[in-house]
């Protein structure tokens, strides 16, 4: 572990698959997607056992959910590790592997496909087309982001800490790969919509959710140790939170959805 040398398009490659290794603290740190949040990504399907992919679907946060809500889902996730997490706590979702790029699923074959938390790391040209290709006339595309309230200081000086470079990859806050502008010509424009939510944290689970964020992952042992004071710092120190053993870290969880033409 540790690529802190590698420059650009390359170590963004790296960091898209970066998850893997910490597939478990993953799970256990990351925030589910609200209720009315689901609810509103399929709500022109209508009531229905849809079928659906998630891609990139890592250890099935956003996969619990829709089986929960009686869909048929195939989680597609190209990391071997967190495809065996999502396996293994996902009971009723079928697992492949695979990539936006080239899915592995027919033409047509499915009612709608939706990211979460993964829609920035894909060629979104290529996973458009992909898209396309597997969702019937009608069906829908969807894209979903938990994002950090960063209007709340500690959570703005959080976010500095753990994105010192600015690298996108979840609950980044402020950076505007996390939203979808189209779908591409298979589909209607997209619409958007924001939710709120809040998950509550200790000072030990905010310095897991930072273990869990590529950017960390990418680093060098010396630069997690500099990571870890600070935050560690930051979580004794800010009056928001000093001496507090729980605290709430709102979200804002950004929706965008669009019909197959
Ligand atoms: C930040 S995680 C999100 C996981 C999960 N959807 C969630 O909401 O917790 C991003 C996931 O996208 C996967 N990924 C990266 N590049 C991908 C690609 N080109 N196609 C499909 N999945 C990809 C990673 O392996 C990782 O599991």
């Amino acid at each position: 572990v540790g690529t802190p040398d590698l420059a650009g398009p390359t170590r963004r490659r790296a960091q898209a698959v970066s998850f893997g290794p910490a597939a478990d603290t993953y799970d256990a740190v990351r925030p589910a997607y609200p209720p009315s949040c689901v609810e509103w990504l399929f709500a022109p399907l209508g009531p229905g056992r849809w079928r659906m992919a998630d891609v990139g679907a890592g250890t099935g946060i956003l996969t619990r959910s829709l089986v929960e809500c009686g869909y048929d889902v195939v989680a597609v996730e190209p990391d071997e590790l967190m495809r065996a997490a999502l396996a293994a706590r996902t009971p009723g979702a079928e697992v492949r592997p695979g990539s936006a790029e080239d899915l592995p699923l027919a033409d047509g074959e499915l009612d709608a496909v939706v990211a979460a938390q993964a829609y920035h790391w894909f060629d979104q040209h290529r996973a458009n087309a992909e898209f396309r290709r597997v969702v019937r006339p009608g069906g829908l595309a969807g894209a979903v982001w938990n994002l950090r309230d960063e209007t709340v200081d500690w959570v703005a000086e959080y976010t500095r800490i753990v994105d010192a470079d600015r690298t996108a990859d979840s609950g980044s806050g402020g950076l505007d790969t996390e939203t979808v502008t189209s779908f591409g010509d298979g589909f209607a424009p997209v619409e958007a919509a924001e939710f709120r939510h809040e998950v509550t944290h200790t000072p030990d689970t905010l310095v897991e959710l930072m273990r869990s964020r590529s950017y960390y992952l990418a680093a060098s042992p010396a630069r997690r140790a500099v990571l870890e004071a600070e935050l560690r710092d930051l979580a004794r120190t800010h009056p928001a939170l000093a001496g507090r053993e729980r605290f709430p870290l709102p979200y804002l969880t950004r929706a965008f959805r669009a019909v197959r033409r």
